[in-house]
């Protein structure tokens, strides 16, 4: 079959610019496609946090000026030297908007990601290279459907071109005031924004993609129902439902090699799913890090996340107390995010001293250690439309605990004992009373090391691989293509 050229904009790339699942996922998913033979081109920002080699070429767009809320800024794209496994990768240059990290904060993250869209179409025409899809995540890159959509209504370049937004969290849309569209020079876009005429009238980017996309997917199934509901739609329930026949649920995939408890040169001991009982000398060398003193027979229970209302880490808090005063768990927490959570979690960790460890910090490392040193791994969400950390639990034989929703309802399946079926404990509802039942049930199963055993082998044995989701995409691709060629 002919490969598909795909062209993927996105805020967030693995290992360059990652706060969270949505680098894993674009870069996964990228080298997957990579892997199929499809010609896959990225785009993302050079955050001056990004230490990647450009290429000495000249660059493969401007430099350039654009005129952003009256400042002129200069931009430039260039390929990364190194990244033929994730087919090509372009970084765009400007040094007054991407000075720093990803994300910051207030009206200049418009600029910001208005300036990736921009330059996405652009540097399609400085290639002279038409893609056949144009793939959007989140709110960074969707006015790039809305762009793609105002340009093919003129012909050229992009009048084959279908556009896909994946929304990988609803809880983020931009939300930004609409005279900034004008600032930015994309007043033209102005009737398709569903702008009011109000002075305080504001733009909202997730809604303009979600309008404008030709396909809309997320992350799971159930988040694909979740979202055109009241409860999960976080107000854009009523335009989902209207778009519910272009709308899809593809659940993530896991890079099987980096998430590898075989290969991982960041844990201690390498183990498999035929070497289970090697993951003890992980356990122990994460006490011994962390400084726990539960010691190797008591149940350790780990959490690695953003802090914030979406996780569920008040709940955690709550529950923690009781079950820390009875010594029935040892417990590491590596997490960044809001400053309530945090407070919360350092008084936790004074309080039982030897018992809980919360490190304060983005760490790669010892996200891996982490899942590999835990027999546990809790993941209580309020909402979750994939979640990884689960999956890559399950690659560790670390079982998940985890709240019903999302893609955390569609991977992880309630062990019973009785017919050593299931992969981990799941509870329905986000309260603290709920989390302590799921922790507690785990525990329980815990003591008795058969049925742990077991219910670490079915963790292990799953395949939430590329290989085995990323058909949908390319489905998808090819159906969106095909309906352009009809029309
Ligand atoms: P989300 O994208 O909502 O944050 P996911 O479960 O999809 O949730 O992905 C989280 C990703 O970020 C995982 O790769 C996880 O290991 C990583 N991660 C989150 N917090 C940290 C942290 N403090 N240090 C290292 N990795 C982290
Ligand atoms: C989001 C979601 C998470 C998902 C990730 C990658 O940040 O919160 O559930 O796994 O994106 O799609």
């Amino acid at each position: 079959m002919k490969p598909i050229r795909i062209l993927n904009v996105c805020a967030e790339f693995a290992p360059l610019a990652k706060s969270g699942g949505l680098a894993d996922v674009t870069s996964s998913l990228t080298a997957y496609l990579t892997s199929q033979g499809h010609e896959v081109r990225t785009l993302l920002p050079h955050y001056s946090i990004i230490n990647a080699e450009v290429s000495s070429e000249p660059a493969a767009l401007g430099p350039a000026d654009a005129d952003l809320g009256g400042e002129t800024v200069r931009y430039a794209a260039r390929r990364h030297a190194d990244a033929a496994a994730h087919g090509e990768l372009f970084l765009l240059e400007c040094a007054a908007l991407y000075d720093g990290g990803i994300y910051g904060s207030g009206e200049r993250e418009f600029y910001r990601f208005a300036l990736l869209c921009r330059a996405a179409v652009e540097l399609c025409e400085a290639l002279n290279w038409t893609p056949d899809i144009i793939h959007c995540h989140d709110w960074h890159t969707a006015l790039l459907t809305t762009m793609v959509a105002a340009a093919r209504r003129a012909g050229g370049r992009f009048a084959g071109t279908q556009t896909i937004l994946t929304i990988h969290n609803i809880g983020y849309q931009g939300i930004f005031p609409a005279h900034m569209l004008a600032a930015a020079g994309l007043q033209a876009l102005e009737p398709m924004l569903n702008v009011d005429d109000a002075a305080d009238a504001q733009i909202n980017l997730l809604e303009a993609g979600i309008r404008s996309a030709d396909a809309l997917t997320t992350v799971s199934p159930t988040h694909a129902r979740e979202i055109c509901t009241p409860e999960y739609g976080m107000g854009l329930e009523t335009l989902l439902q209207q778009r519910s026949d272009r709308l899809q649920g593809i659940l993530n995939g896991v890079d099987n090699e980096y998430w590898n408890p075989a290969t991982d040169g960041w844990i201690e001991h390498n183990y498999s799913k035929e070497t289970p009982a090697d993951k003890q000398a992980n356990k122990q060398a994460l006490l011994d890090e962390l400084g726990l003193t539960t010691g190797a027979r008591t149940p350790l229970l780990g959490l690695i996340s953003r802090l914030v209302g979406q996780k569920g880490t008040d709940l955690l808090a709550a529950v923690l107390p009781d079950l820390l005063r009875q010594q029935r768990l040892g417990c590491a927490i590596l997490g960044t995010g809001e400053p309530t959570y945090v407070a919360a979690l350092h008084r936790l960790a004074k309080e039982f001293a030897g018992q809980l460890v919360f490190v304060d910090a983005y760490d790669e490392r010892l996200a891996h250690r982490i899942l590999a040193g835990c027999d546990l791994l809790v993941v209580p969400s309020r909402y979750e439309p994939c979640g990884l950390t689960q999956l890559y639990a399950l690659r560790y034989g670390t079982v998940p605990v985890v709240r019903k929703t999302g893609g955390l309802a569609d991977t992880i399946r309630h062990f019973d004992p009785q017919t050593g079926r299931g992969n981990g404990s799941v509870f329905e509802h986000a309260n603290a009373q709920g989390l302590h039942w799921g922790l507690t049930t785990a525990l329980d199963w815990y003591a008795d090391s058969t049925a742990w055993r077991q219910l670490v082998a079915n963790g292990m044995s799953e395949d939430f691989s590329w290989c085995r989701q990323g058909g949908e995409y390319e489905t998808l691709y090819r159906k969106l293509i095909e309906e352009r060629r009809i029309h």
